[in-house]
């Protein structure tokens, strides 16, 4: 039972927040920097690192008023150690570090992807172990046998693109603005899903792994082809990002036998691969609130608060790791 600050900066959203036992959130803060990024169609990395450290300080004065709370009820401070953009990521774990620091809290550094994890215990239903669990992100699609709170087994991944990836490489042939997964979204809304037959890579074969490079090309190449109807391409490439989130995911259901499903990642919060999980996978679907979706603090609080209560606390030695690996028990 903890009360916990958590802090995410590994690309470009500076997210505060204050969570109580890994379930309840006192406040949470996101400052997005998409406006700051999209005249430039992407991340720019010095510039997202530059941008959380000018905010990071009076967002958390901003999250600290809004929950009321005294330094001394904290139990614990969390950052994001990684995977992510290297300036970014230290903007977040060293104002972490020095706030443990100065406020003689235990420090605890999270995986980026096992915050994402934990954003389903933000929600109103909360799952048990075990679980099979989609990451879809920016920069992961992984299968994940979730065996217990940091118990994981990777069974599928993509070979190339993340699908999150994609929806932001196709709105950008698309000429739709960043970031692109809400914008295919919005442009997919009319658009006819079975004008092209694009690609679902990796199909039939006996692997739990995804490839996403080859249904990005087949865009570009229907594009090259001729002047199309740019709703009918979205919803057509989404419904074929999504088939190939969904069947996979049944595979994975099927071989491992499971019966409950977590989704998360900033990809999650898209509604046809949300409905159509729910409609479609032989497993109870455990999803986040939308705003928990794409990165945020309070899922990495979250998974602080269990790794606190559970003894797996960091130091003051943690350092950042672009290319963390996700692995059980750290
Ligand atoms: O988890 P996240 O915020 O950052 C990473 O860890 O990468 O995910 C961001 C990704 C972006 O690729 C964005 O285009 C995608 O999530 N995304 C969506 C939607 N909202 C965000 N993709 C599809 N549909 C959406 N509604
Ligand atoms: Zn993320």
């Amino acid at each position: 039972m903890s009360i916990v600050l958590g802090i995410e900066s590994s690309c470009d959203e500076t997210g505060i927040a204050i969570v109580r036992n890994g379930v309840e959130v006192i406040a949470n803060e996101v400052a997005s920097q998409i406006d700051i990024h999209r005249e430039f169609g992407g991340v720019v990395p010095e510039i997202a690192s530059r941008q959380h450290t000018t905010i990071i300080s009076q967002l958390t004065e901003k999250v600290l008023a809004e929950a009321g709370i005294r330094i001394k009820d904290i139990d614990g401070i969390a950052a994001t150690q990684g995977p992510g953009l290297m300036g970014a990521l230290l903007v977040g774990l060293c104002f972490g570090k020095a706030l443990a620091y100065a406020w003689k809290k235990p420090f605890v550094p999270v995986h980026h992807i096992e915050g994402h994890l934990f954003s389903v215990f933000l929600g109103e239903a909360r799952p048990e172990f075990p679980l099979l669990a989609l990451v879809v992100s920016g920069g992961h699609t992984q299968l994940i046998h979730w065996e217990a709170p940091h118990q994981y087994t990777i069974l599928g991944a993509t070979r190339d693109d993340a699908v999150g990836e994609s929806f932001d490489k196709v709105a950008r042939l698309l000429n739709l603005p960043y970031p692109g997964g809400p914008s295919i979204q919005r442009a997919a809304e009319g658009g006819n899903p079975e004008a092209f037959d694009f690609p679902r890579a990796m199909m039939g074969r006996n692997t739990l792994d995804f490839s996403y490079s080859g249904l990005k090309t087949a865009v570009l190449y229907a594009l090259q082809a001729g002047d199309l109807c740019v709703a009918d391409v979205a919803a057509s490439f989404q419904h074929a990002a999504v088939d190939a989130l969904v069947r996979k995911t049944q595979q994975a259901l099927d071989q491992t036998g499971l019966s409950r499903l977590a989704l998360a990642g900033g990809v999650a919060a898209n509604r046809l691969l949300r409905d159509r999980l729910m409609a479609e996978c032989n497993a109870t679907v455990y999803l986040p609130p939308f705003k928990y979706c794409i990165d945020n603090g309070a899922m990495i609080a979250a998974a602080a608060c269990s790794r606190l209560d559970l003894g797996l606390t960091g130091d003051l030695s943690t350092v950042a790791n672009p290319n963390l690996p996700f692995t059980s028990l750290a």
